[in-house]
């Protein structure tokens, strides 16, 4: 019943913001059809607004059609970023332009992670086809997720896509803490008295987020010591105290340059060979530009963070804060308001200091303004 309401308000919400894109942008050809899916999804649902799906008839057809409208999402994220290809190969786009899609990008792909959550736990809990392999899962929440394994998991597969890259991968180095007040619990000898750390959360999130961070680390630490005979190891710390668990993941990969920080969060940018189309048969290890940015927003979206430090001729680090108290990962979603409206017809602040060095990175600071 929550959601015949709620979806039908999340697509409207996102459907108004895609509205208010610079007219170039609309008229692209993926843009209008991600519109029509949008559309068209809108349209299914606002039929069951008032129904009673109590009854077990309604239940199941309000399920499946739950299930075509993932389907027909599936795609969102590539032809949306496609028809941002578009734009620019057509007509360019300059820096006002480009402030308003990335700030958009981010609320349009944290309304669809918001949207796809809601759907997946719905089809979990009431789809007679899916249902979670694990008991102690509710629906694809994991109440006692365990923040190691995933880790090893999430870093077992970059390894993979690393060793078929450049035949050889970083290895891995984990310490953890657990300073919550968890009860004590005696586990294998691997792990300290308190371990393993847990957390309730969505363990597909936090992998998604992990693999990123991974592939990352492992591209820089193998391409900067490429010549030499071993490559130093990705060593992660996880951290639970009483509000934050932390996971850092350092690299030796040599940094990235300061005035280059803000740049890795915006959509397409990457210094990795853009990855052939065509080439559906190998997942790419880096390419599209998208994978620090979406793992923000998969981090924010529970009220968490992603944040980099950078020691340029040294390494990263990369660390991810989540919430520990689950009643504190609230949703985080955006909201369609005049103040929304407002960023999509202002042009970028106009710069009131001498540098010229700060003049030039106008098209890199200002996202941090708006
Ligand atoms: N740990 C790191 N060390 C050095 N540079 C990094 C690191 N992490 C990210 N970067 C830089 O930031 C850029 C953007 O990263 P991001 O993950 O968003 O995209 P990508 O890795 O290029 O492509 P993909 O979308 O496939 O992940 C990278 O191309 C790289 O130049
Ligand atoms: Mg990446």
């Amino acid at each position: 019943m929550f959601l015949q309401k709620e979806l039908p308000v999340r697509l409207a919400n996102i459907m108004k913001e895609i509205n208010l894109l610079p007219d170039h942008l609309l008229t692209m050809p993926s843009v209008k059809l991600v519109m029509s899916w949008y559309q068209q999804s809108f349209k299914e649902l606002i039929e069951f607004e008032n129904r009673d799906s109590i009854k077990s008839k309604e239940l199941e057809k309000f399920t499946s059609t739950l299930v075509h409208i993932r389907n027909r999402h599936s795609n969102v994220v590539e032809t949306m970023a496609q028809g941002v290809m578009e734009l620019k190969e057509m007509h360019g786009i300059d820096i006002n332009t480009e402030n308003r899609i990335q700030y958009f990008l981010d609320r349009f792909y944290m309304s669809r992670i918001s949207i796809r959550m809601l759907i997946n736990q719905h089809t979990l809990l009431f789809g007679k086809k899916e249902k979670n392999n694990d008991p102690r899962h509710i629906g694809c929440i994991d109440p006692n997720c365990n923040v190691s394994h995933v880790v090893q998991d999430a870093y077992e597969n970059a390894r993979f896509l690393c060793e078929q890259y450049y035949l050889t991968a970083p290895e891995l180095q984990v310490v953890s803490k657990n300073s919550s007040d968890d009860p004590v619990m005696f586990s294998c000898s691997t792990e300290s008295a308190k371990d393993p750390i847990q957390i309730v959360y969505v363990p597909s999130h936090l992998y998604h987020i992990l693999f990123e961070l991974f592939k990352n680390a492992m591209r820089a630490a193998t391409e900067y010591h490429i010549h030499e005979d071993t490559i130093p190891p990705l060593s992660v710390m996880i951290v639970k105290g009483q509000e934050d668990l932390s996971i850092k993941i350092s690299d030796q990969g040599g940094g990235i340059q300061r005035r280059k920080l803000d740049l890795v969060f915006q959509y397409m940018y990457s210094t990795a060979p853009q990855p052939a189309r065509s080439d559906v048969a190998s997942a790419p290890l880096a390419g599209y530009g998208y994978g620090l940015p979406l793992s923000r927003l998969y981090a924010r979206y529970f009220q968490g963070d992603i944040v980099l430090n950078s020691f340029e001729g040294y390494g990263t680090d990369a660390i991810i804060y989540l919430k520990v108290l689950s009643n504190e990962a609230n949703e985080m979603l955006p909201v369609y308001n005049k103040t929304a409206t407002k960023v999509y017809q202002s042009d970028v602040p106009v710069n009131d200091w001498s540098s010229p060095w700060m003049t030039n990175q106008r098209s890199i600071s200002s996202l941090t303004r708006l």
